[in-house]
């Protein structure tokens, strides 16, 4: 062979050499990028950190991949601040360009990102935020959410405290979008069952100067008292209300937000309070014993239902992905197998209405022993109404 043939076969095989592992680099798709913007400050620092460890265990259980992606994880601190949700949804969407948007709690925060989700086409799972505009006016194909709207554990509390003959009730909570749709689940069941709410008491999040509202509860000697508070507000809140020394004389009910991932520090403060949801910490069926057990082994921790919601999430985003075989861009198939998945959740089972928000049971549940015993289902299957969606 002649010298210089010698050297172009050479610099063939190089070539071919030096191509090979961009072949297979080639050949693995590409990781998807999961913006996570979620409170890691504030108010509900907490329940930002416990939906993200869900959404990190349901990826790990599957091996680190949903639908053949490898996930990797973008995260924003939206700080629970409205004023700064469109900036940092941008982050996301524009900096990172991240292929689906997990977030947020706070139901002001949300607002804008199913704007954005909208106004981008990027794909949108709530786990947590209950602002009814998710799946009401604002609903749409590519928007799920994982948790509950703020009307669902609400509107089963109103007929829990009507059952009970409770006739007059006073409502406190933080005064924005889940406080107010809060209390309007509340009223609309409570006074649907004979009751009358007497007085609607609000200051502004994340405020927790609770004593002068205290006094007015007291003066005002309704038969019980709803409330809003989740987070660091909902521990402040028990423990002011127990303090002033109200809890003797006035039952307080809430949502379950109320109590949940709050015990340790609430104390015996919150023993015996009732509260509607749609997880519990005793269901004690096979599914929610083995999600306890892996979370508690993973994160040395006992779950709450944020974590749930954050688990359920990825349960969402790998159901879609599996269905389109690892793209999301294909949004329609997407929506198609979620819609009519069932979701296999440690809450217990269930499906996603219309409007893309859980059809679920919510559970009456009591404070006994540091713990949100299970005492009941107080409504099952419950749909929020989805007012305003047109899908
Ligand atoms: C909300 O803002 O929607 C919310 C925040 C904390 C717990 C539940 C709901």
């Amino acid at each position: 062979m002649p010298h210089c043939s010698l050297r172009r076969t050479a610099l063939a095989w190089a070539t071919v050499a030096a191509l090979l592992p961009l072949t297979a680099a080639a050949q693995a798709p590409a990781k998807l990028k999961v913006g996570l913007m979620l409170p890691y400050s504030g108010t509900y620092a907490a329940l930002g950190t416990a939906i993200e460890n869900g959404v990190r265990l349901y990826v790990a259980e599957q091996g680190g991949k949903l639908g053949g992606r490898e996930i990797e994880y973008f995260k924003v601190d939206d700080e629970s601040d409205p004023a700064k949700a469109t900036d940092n949804v941008n982050k996301l969407v524009k900096r990172d360009q991240v292929d689906v948007l997990i977030g947020t709690v706070h139901s002001g925060v949300v607002a804008a990102m199913a704007k954005a989700a909208k106004d981008t086409g990027t794909m949108l799972i709530v786990p947590n935020a209950g602002a009814g505009v998710v799946t009401g006016p604002m609903c749409a194909p590519h928007i799920f959410r994982s948790s509950f709207s703020n009307w669902q554990p609400a509107y089963a509390m109103g007929e829990v405290a009507a059952k009970k003959g409770h006739k007059t009730v006073v409502t406190i909570t933080h005064k924005y979008a889940a406080g107010d749709e809060s209390v309007g689940g509340f009223k609309e069941a409570f006074e649907k069952g004979g009751g009358k709410v007497v007085k609607e008491l609000s200051l502004p999040f994340p405020n927790v100067e609770f004593q002068a509202l205290l006094t007015e509860i007291a003066a005002a000697k309704p038969d019980a008292v709803y409330t809003f508070f989740a987070g660091a507000g909902a521990v402040k809140f028990v423990k002011d209300y127990a303090g002033a020394g109200l809890k003797k004389n006035i039952p307080l009910y809430g949502p379950g937000f109320l109590t949940d991932g709050t015990l340790e520090a609430q104390g015996a403060d919150a023993d015996g309070l009732l509260t509607t949801l749609h997880y519990g910490d005793s269901l004690d069926t096979p599914r929610d014993k083995a999600f306890r057990l892996a979370y508690a082994k993973a994160y040395k921790l006992q779950p709450d239902v944020y974590a749930v919601q954050g688990y359920d999430a990825a349960q969402i985003l790998g159901i879609g992905l599996v269905a389109t075989r690892g793209d999301i861009t294909k949004k329609a198939e997407f929506a198609a197998a979620v819609e009519k998945a069932t979701i296999d959740s440690p809450r217990g089972a269930f499906k996603l209405s219309k409007a893309h928000n859980p059809v679920q049971d919510i559970y009456l549940r009591q404070v006994i022993g540091k713990e949100n015993k299970v005492i009941g289902v107080a409504s099952k299957a419950l749909a929020d109404p989805a007012r305003g969606c047109k899908v």
